[in-house]
């Protein structure tokens, strides 16, 4: 008698002879046609590797764009150590199970999703190249790869919903001191088709950059990444009343800054100089971007204010899981925010391993913080992650190649996964799920 094969199912004792099947390329059709344009001399626009991608990017971002993006908090031992996390558990190759047919379909808040891959959202990408979320989001329609909109973005959520068709799109929220502002900004993403809320727990304060330290650099000092507040009626409405408080002394530097505020501000410059309105948005931003003060009974506002799922994001615990259900919460998000915010927090991939087990499939849970390649989306999935965010990968490529460059990143992690699961003997997610890692 056979044994019966663990978690397999009929089709791998079965095998049918491969003439009745379709024909099925042995090299996938996109890889395929990298190998062809490279033959023809025509190489990829962002390099392949993530160690490569990340020091092209060092030589030809401005630096206070690298610092920012490639930048965590403290010495960055969480951000190496969120790697060391993935290298640490190993895939199973299994052997003779028929593969030919792969999906990677599944289905999200009953909306159904390519690929269980969405893009992480990424903050003051100003910094990095003009137009930045509006490419991003041309970018992800391309790939029909959820966009989740950041409440730091260069462009406000409404250009990018009209760039990104019928593709998906979250709206993550930083939890503002105004509630007036809160609710605002929850009821233009509904407006502007947004699935779910995605409320980032772990930044009431930012993490100490040493990075951008040294550079003095605040992106929103230089009102980058402040596009969804300017576009705010609530957060415009603030800004008759600010009163600027005195300034330091005026350098060249200190002026750079207040023309370049002037200058992302949008609308006339030489009326931005002139009421200096731009400084009292990012005055005004300081003061209320978020809330040191937010507890578990205040997401009954959110919940208030939305008939949209509520994803926790920055989860790194079962306890908080567990609060997060508690609470009514339709998903987790696990992520240490890529190492930025305490530098030696624990692995981001050590924490999902934790909340897994505890959620036990009550919600979605999603993850991000390390995810680097399609192995890695693998690797996530197989320890119990619903999909995952990309984040560093797709912000660098944006800036080393615009919208094409966040395309091919997308494309190539893809890729990479659907090979690995063809090459790990998975056909869909639910044979990924069942897959177990070794240590
Ligand atoms: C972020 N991240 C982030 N998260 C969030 O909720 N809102 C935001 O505005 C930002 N902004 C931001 C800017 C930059 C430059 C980076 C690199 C990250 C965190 C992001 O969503 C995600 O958690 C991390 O990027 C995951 O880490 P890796 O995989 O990119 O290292
Ligand atoms: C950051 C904030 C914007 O990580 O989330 O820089």
């Amino acid at each position: 008698m056979k044994t019966p094969m663990p978690g397999t199912g009929e089709r791998f004792r079965s095998g049918k002879p491969a003439t009745m099947k379709e024909h099925v390329d042995s090299v996938p059709p996109y890889q395929r046609e990298i190998y062809q344009r490279g033959a023809r001399g025509q190489n990829p626009r962002v390099p392949m590797h993530f160690e490569e991608l990340q020091a092209k990017a060092r030589q030809q971002l401005p630096a206070r764009a690298f610092a920012y993006v490639a930048g965590g908090a403290g010495q960055e031992s969480t951000q190496r150590a969120n790697r060391r996390a993935f290298e640490d558990w190993h895939i199973q190759p299994k052997m003779l199970r028929d593969v030919s047919e792969r999906t990677m379909k599944l289905t999200i808040f009953g909306r159904e999703w390519r690929a269980p891959l969405m893009l992480s959202p990424v903050g003051a990408l100003g910094l990095v190249r003009e137009q930045a979320d509006a490419l991003v989001a041309r970018a992800a329609a391309r790939c029909r790869t959820p966009m989740v909109f950041s409440n730091q973005a260069s462009v406000k959520m409404e250009t990018c919903a009209s760039l990104l068709g019928d593709s998906p799109r979250w709206f993550q929220l930083y939890w503002s001191k105004s509630q007036e502002l809160v609710a605002s900004l929850v009821s233009r993403a509904e407006a502007c088709g947004c699935e779910a809320i995605v409320v980032t727990l772990d930044t009431p304060l930012l993490g100490w950059r040493p990075r951008d330290l040294q550079l003095g650099s605040l992106p929103f000092a230089r009102a980058i990444g402040l596009a969804q507040y300017l576009s705010d009626p609530v957060f415009q409405s603030y800004l008759d009343e600010v009163q600027l408080r005195p300034g330091g002394p005026i350098t060249l530097a200190a002026l750079q800054v207040f023309y370049e505020a002037c200058r992302n501000y949008g609308g006339s410059l030489w009326q931005n100089l002139r009421t200096r309105r731009p400084l009292k948005a990012v005055q005004q931003f300081i003061d209320i971007y978020s809330r040191t003060d937010l507890v578990w009974a205040d997401l009954e506002f959110l919940r208030q204010h939305t008939r949209l799922p509520i994803v926790l994001k920055g989860i790194l615990c079962a306890e908080d899981a567990r609060l997060a259900l508690d609470a009514g919460m339709d998903g987790i998000w696990v992520s240490n925010h890529g190492g930025r915010q305490v530098d030696g927090a624990r692995t981001s991939l050590s924490a999902l391993v934790e909340v897994v087990a505890e959620v036990k499939g009550a919600v979605p849970v999603f993850f991000d913080s390390g995810i680097r390649a399609g192995a890695d989306v693998f690797k996530a999935l197989a320890l119990g992650a619903t999909a995952v965010g990309l984040g560093r990968p797709f912000a660098l490529a944006l800036g080393l190649a615009g919208e094409e460059g966040v395309v091919e990143v997308i494309e190539n992690t893809l890729a990479e996964l659907d090979l690995t699961m063809a090459l790990a003997g998975c056909c869909n997610l639910e044979e990924v799920r069942a897959h177990r890692l070794l240590r």
